[in-house]
């Protein structure tokens, strides 16, 4: 009984851990036969690149309101509320705790401040090429290549 229950918890525990992966970037390879059905994670990870016949990669867009994901359950464009990124994302709090510090949005482009003169939450978007981070160390908008979640 306390085995199962420990082997039961252990495969949660993989699950999460598994699920919540760091975005990651790949530089695509278009050389190989299988290397052209591999969409690719674009370092803005509202895209992907996908191999041409002439071996050129292709950033493609996903729709507005999507990111690129690749874990177990979907491979392509989803909805940002299917995102592991996207797990500790929460609206932000303007009557208390976020008054005055910024908070990443759904759309990794984008942050919500509480805007003068009434608190009011206002979603802004960062400079081109740049995503919001917020973690321990970093607070603000950085290019792509550097992003995180
Ligand atoms: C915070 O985010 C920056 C930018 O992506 C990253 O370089 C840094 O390692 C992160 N820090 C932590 C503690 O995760």
């Amino acid at each position: 009984m306390a085995g199962s229950k420990g082997l039961l918890a252990f495969a949660f525990t993989l699950l999460l851990s598994n699920g919540i992966k760091a975005y990651k970037f790949e530089e695509p390879k278009c050389e190989t036969a299988e290397e052209h059905y591999i969409m690719y994670p674009a370092s803005d990870p509202r895209s992907f690149y996908v191999c041409l016949p002439d071996g050129n990669p292709r950033l493609v867009e996903c729709d507005a309101g999507h990111v690129f994901v690749n874990d177990e359950q979907v491979y392509g464009c989803a909805p940002f509320s299917l995102w592991p990124c996207n797990k500790n994302v929460v609206p932000i709090d303007c009557s208390g705790a976020d008054r005055d510090t910024l908070v990443r949005a759904q759309d990794p482009h984008n942050y919500w401040i509480c805007a003068a003169p009434n608190g009011t939450p206002t979603e802004l978007p960062c400079p081109d090429g740049k995503g919001f981070v917020k973690n321990s160390t970093h607070m603000g908008c950085i290019s792509w290549d550097g992003w995180s979640c």
